[in-house]
């Protein structure tokens, strides 16, 4: 198994989660899944080992990455795009059935006309609109692959971040055009004949979840299967640890390794190859440190500047997805949980909003809080601990909490 950082991972390198994989294609024989979570914790490694998997029982699979769309052109562009080659792979009856006609379908979806961001189309019902072209283009392509007599799989991976996109481009009808988007994937989508045969996977992790509570479209996610990726059990990550340590020929024990797995707290594979890719470096020109003490200093590794790139995105998200108001509340319970490795109690916390809005009513800030400490739980932030017996508040991911704390220290 080699150390890999950053890249999804597939077939050997792909470690720990086949039972998980296998769990997923068997919903995904009944229900569409979203799979959302932070960055980093094997979403698309996942996810294609889901597509491997279907693909041994006879199905098509086609992965789209549709971060980089603007608008429900781009979307379909990506579809049109990943079919092609899938095509290749059908029955020969099933390719001349569909092939010719599907080829036709790309003109026609650089034909599509899209509302004009920031030309206004202020109290244009878009689905009376031109806009509505496309998501008829796009029953046209998936009704012609309904038609082949396969099941598929569409894979789309960062989709709230192309709802994100349309939002920020189109202000004036952006929300309502979101709104349609998923409209027509619950709804237009699975009243189409053949509909039973394609199956969505779709994932991203900037909060969908946020974003559809808070314009009041929730009802349009309802009927995906909501699948999250928990991180490693203690014994899977030390497993994990000991094969990295086997191929590079690093004397790490059992012990050792579970010591790198408390220091990550949260041993989510990600972080566990990124520490182990520090003590390797450190290993080959420190061999005759004691392996703890270089254990320790790669986790320091990870928290400080110039090695610290993946925290920032935990940051950055809080911005991404909440107002500004609410991105700084949250901002700020962060930096008084980050202060203890045991976290924060829920009163100081409180206390925090409270002092933030000295005149707002006690019920406002309580409702304030309550919604934050939802969002950071559900976003792997942190998670209320009571094993004391007096609930307290505290990062999942440790590194994260020191990286917290030191971007908060003067
Ligand atoms: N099953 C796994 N076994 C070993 N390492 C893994 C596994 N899943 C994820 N990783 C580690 O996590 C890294 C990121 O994986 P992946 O790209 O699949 O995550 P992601 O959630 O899609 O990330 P992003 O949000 O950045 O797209 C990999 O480079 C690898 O270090
Ligand atoms: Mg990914």
């Amino acid at each position: 198994m080699d150390n890999i950082a950053g890249s999804p991972v597939e077939g050997a390198n792909f470690f720990g989660r086949d039972k998980e994989a296998a769990r997923l294609a068997d919903i995904l024989v009944n229900d569409d899944i979203l799979l959302l979570g932070p960055r980093r914790i094997g979403k698309t490694s996942i996810a294609r080992a889901v597509m491997a998997q279907l693909r041994t029982q006879g199905w098509s699979a086609i992965e789209i990455n549709v971060a980089s769309c603007i608008d429900e052109r781009g979307f379909l562009d990506k579809l049109d795009a990943a079919l092609a080659p899938e095509l290749a792979t059908i029955s020969e009856k099933a390719r001349n059935l569909i092939g010719n006609a599907l080829s036709a379908v790309g003109s026609r979806i650089k034909s599509i006309k899209l509302p004009i961001p920031g030309t206004g189309g202020i109290g244009v019902d878009i689905k009376d609109g031109i806009a509505e072209e496309w998501a008829a283009v796009a029953c046209d392509v998936l009704r012609l692959i309904g038609q082949a007599e396969n099941n598929w799989l569409i894979y789309v991976d960062e989709l709230p971040i192309m709802l994100f996109n349309i939002m920020r481009n189109d202000p004036a009808t952006g929300v309502q055009r979101v709104r349609r988007f998923l409209d027509w994937l619950r709804n237009d989508v699975r009243g189409l004949p053949g509909a039973h045969a394609v199956r969505w996977l779709i994932s991203g992790s900037v909060g969908l979840d946020t974003l559809v509570q808070q314009h009041g479209m929730a009802d349009t996610i309802n009927s995906l299967s909501h699948q999250s990726l928990p991180a490693f059990k203690d014994e899977v990550a030390i497993a994990m640890l000991k094969e990295l340590a086997a191929h590079y020929v690093i004397p790490l024990t059992p012990d050792d390794a579970r010591s790198l797995v408390e220091a990550v707290q949260w041993p989510q594979p990600y972080y566990l190859q990124v520490a182990f890719h520090h003590l390797r470096t450190l290993v080959s020109s420190h061999a005759d440190e004691d392996m703890r003490a270089l254990i320790a200093q790669a986790v320091d590794i990870m928290v400080q500047p110039g090695s610290d790139n993946d925290f920032y995105h935990w940051e950055q998200r809080l911005h991404q997805q909440l107002l500004q108001t609410d991105a700084s509340h949250a901002m700020a319970l962060l930096n008084l949980c980050s202060q203890d490795r045991q976290g924060a109690r829920p009163e100081a916390l409180l206390a925090v909003i409270e002092d933030r809005l000295p005149h707002a009513l006690p019920e406002v800030t309580r409702r304030i809080f309550i919604n934050l400490h939802d969002i950071l739980e559900r976003d792997a932030y942190w998670w209320p601990d009571d094993s004391s017996g007096v609930k307290r508040y505290r990062f999942r991911l440790e590194p994260l909490r020191r990286w917290w704390l030191r971007r908060n220290t003067l």
